[in-house]
């Protein structure tokens, strides 16, 4: 299918949906309800993806447990809390295609970033800057500038902000291999978003990450809006870290546990700086309790702390739907899906709205931003009203999110109907 296929008629809507391999895992997923039971049009998994089902089933295996066995639940529950994360190595690890070594699970987003920064972002007085996109995440600005600041540099000269060509929104691989031609050699670190949460620009990491390496700077990814969206190959793109979080496409629930990769390159680095914890240290003797920190090779030696089990658990559960639906099909049906609602947003919005996300399905993954001239804010306060379930972000983009795993074509038809409507 190629958008110039794509159909007007509801009926396609419907036929599209009958085709779709993915149609019955809406069924393992809760959908929020309208005040008359019929369900909302929920296109915000993009900020918090929906509860599976089964979390119910794998985090009361643990309170049970808990009840149970106390203590002894590190070593007796059904599924060990002692090595715990360890459950998730191999399925994150082919979700980010990356090795087993490079992932793991641990903390929330922004502390991960921290700690690898920690490790990756080492300044001279020659090479002290860092690049990051115009308009990123404000977490990883806060991030980044006190970071910068940490080091005793100064934001205002050691920060890049990349920049869109005037009258455009994506900026462009060129313009950014250009810039870090040009400055590269002052550049320390080069921290992107793999998608950006505003515009829902999917940016082109291995070439970025080429571009970085030839010109010695670092380079890290921020997978917030990438993991679970996109297909990831991060071994192979051979970026040096990257870090996300759960609760978005992961669908692990509220503030749910984080993950990062560190390039296998760097598994048995023991140069480089970072802040340890007990966690990260040797499993072989880690209960010697002994002074000295000896870390475990590989992205797991940079865990601080034993981690919370209960999200491990919700993690879990909604990484086996993952693997049973396979991130490859899931990532099939959201460009079909954003094609649609691309194809029907062109023939019925008027020039009050522009999306702003890139057209070219290989530079975005399942988010749509339409900026609104005039009224945004209301319009998105309408759709709310509606049941539609999207997001608002200053100062004038509304977010919208078809989720392959839980939404559904004649959900994106009914929602330009409502937007025209409206
Ligand atoms: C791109 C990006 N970075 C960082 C964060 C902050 O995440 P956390 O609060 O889990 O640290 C978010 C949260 O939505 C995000 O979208």
């Amino acid at each position: 299918m190629n958008t110039t296929t794509f159909d007007a008629r509801p009926s396609f809507a419907g036929e599209m949906d009958a085709q779709d391999p993915l149609a019955t895992y809406r069924t393992k997923f809760y959908i929020p309800k309208e005040k008359n039971g019929e369900d909302c049009i929920y296109f915000c998994g993009n900020s918090l993806g929906l509860q599976p089902k089964t979390v119910r089933a794998y985090v009361e295996q643990e309170l049970k447990d808990w009840e149970l066995l106390g203590v002894e639940g590190h070593f007796h529950a059904k599924h060990p809390w002692m090595p715990y994360h360890e459950f998730l190595t191999t399925q994150t690890a082919r979700l980010m295609g990356a090795k087993p070594i490079e992932v793991v699970v641990m903390n929330s987003l922004t502390v991960n970033l921290h700690l690898m920064m920690v490790s990756f972002y080492q300044p001279t007085l020659a090479r002290h800057k860092i690049l990051i996109e115009g308009n990123a995440f404000p977490s990883d600005q806060y991030a980044v500038k006190s970071q910068i600041a940490f080091h005793g540099f100064d934001p205002a000269t050691s920060l890049i902000e990349l920049q869109p060509r005037p009258g455009e929104a994506m900026i462009r691989t060129e313009d950014i291999e250009a810039l870090i031609e040009k400055e590269g050699q002052s550049i320390a670190l080069i921290l992107l978003g793999g998608v950006n949460y505003y515009t829902g620009q999917c940016f082109e990491m291995e070439r970025i990450t080429k571009a970085g390496h030839a010109q010695g700077c670092v380079v890290g990814f921020d997978l917030a809006h990438a993991a679970g969206n996109v297909v990831l190959k991060l071994h192979d793109w051979n970026g040096d870290f990257s870090v996300w979080c759960s609760y978005k496409y992961l669908n692990a629930g509220p503030g749910s546990i984080a993950g990062c990769f560190v390039h296998e390159r760097h598994a048995q680095n023991t140069e480089l700086s970072r802040f340890a914890g007990w966690w990260g240290h040797d499993k072989k003797t880690r209960f010697m309790m002994g002074p000295d920190f000896e870390p475990i090779p590989g992205a797991e030696g940079w865990q601080l702390s034993n981690p919370p089990i209960l999200p491990l658990a919700a993690l879990r559960a909604s990484m086996d739907i993952f693997d049973e639906a396979g991130m490859e099909t899931i990532r099939a049906k959201s460009i079909l899906l954003t094609g649609y609602l691309q194809f029907l947003l062109d023939q019925h919005l008027n020039e009050n709205f522009f999306i702003i996300t890139p057209r070219d399905i290989e530079q975005r993954g399942a988010q749509l931003s339409i900026r609104v001239k005039k009224n945004g804010r209301a319009l998105y306060d309408k759709l709310m009203a509606h049941n539609v379930i999207c997001d608002w972000r200053e100062p004038d983009a509304i977010r919208v999110a078809p989720i392959p795993l839980y939404n559904s074509f004649m959900e994106v038809y009914k929602f330009v109907e409502i937007l025209r409507g409206l």
